[in-house]
């Protein structure tokens, strides 16, 4: 279950959070990753959005972890870059994500090596610069369903 987008500009980078945004429910992990500027952040700015919490989705300069309330009825987000995680595990043990995963949407930034054991259930999003496109606008963005959660998600809206 996986799905490839080519994404043009920032803009494009937020609507495509905000459509991945309608696919997710409480309980959902979903990891970025991808280098630095790469669009994490942006993604998962458009996903607050379409989630419809409260603030917006910054990337955190000191903290580590930030929950975005729902201003509806909808679940908050937990919106984490672990790329400033330097402990690893013990220190990504210490978020207690397996406590508010159940009630809440958790978007990680760069999590790999450090997320994966919270659930066996998640959407990977993997997030590439256009190797030797001119045009330094171009992602390829690649989703990836992991678990039965998702083995009956259509992904194929995201490109659509
Ligand atoms: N297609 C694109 N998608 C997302 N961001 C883009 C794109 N093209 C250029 N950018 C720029 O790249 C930067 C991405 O920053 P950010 O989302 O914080 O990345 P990350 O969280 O992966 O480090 C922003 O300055 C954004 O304007
Ligand atoms: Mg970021």
């Amino acid at each position: 279950m996986s799905a490839e987008i080519t994404v043009n500009s920032p803009e494009q980078m937020r609507e495509l959070g905000r459509r991945l945004a309608k696919l997710l429910r409480a309980g959902d992990l979903v990891m970025l990753s991808g280098e630095l500027g790469a669009g994490k952040t942006t993604l998962t700015r458009g996903l607050g959005e379409s989630l419809g919490v409260r603030g917006a989705v910054t990337s955190p300069t000191f903290v580590i972890a930030r929950v975005h309330p729902s201003l509806g009825d909808g679940p908050p987000l937990v919106h984490v870059d672990a790329y400033r995680l330097s402990g690893g595990l013990d220190e990504m043990e210490d978020l207690d994500l397996d406590v508010s995963l159940p009630e809440s949407v958790i978007v990680v930034e760069w999590g790999e090596g450090k997320v994966e054991e919270l659930t066996d259930e998640r959407l990977q999003v993997v997030i590439h610069r256009a190797v030797g496109d001119t045009r330094d606008e171009v992602r390829h963005v690649t989703v990836t369903g992991i678990g039965p959660r998702w083995a009956a998600v259509d992904l194929a809206v995201l490109t659509a």
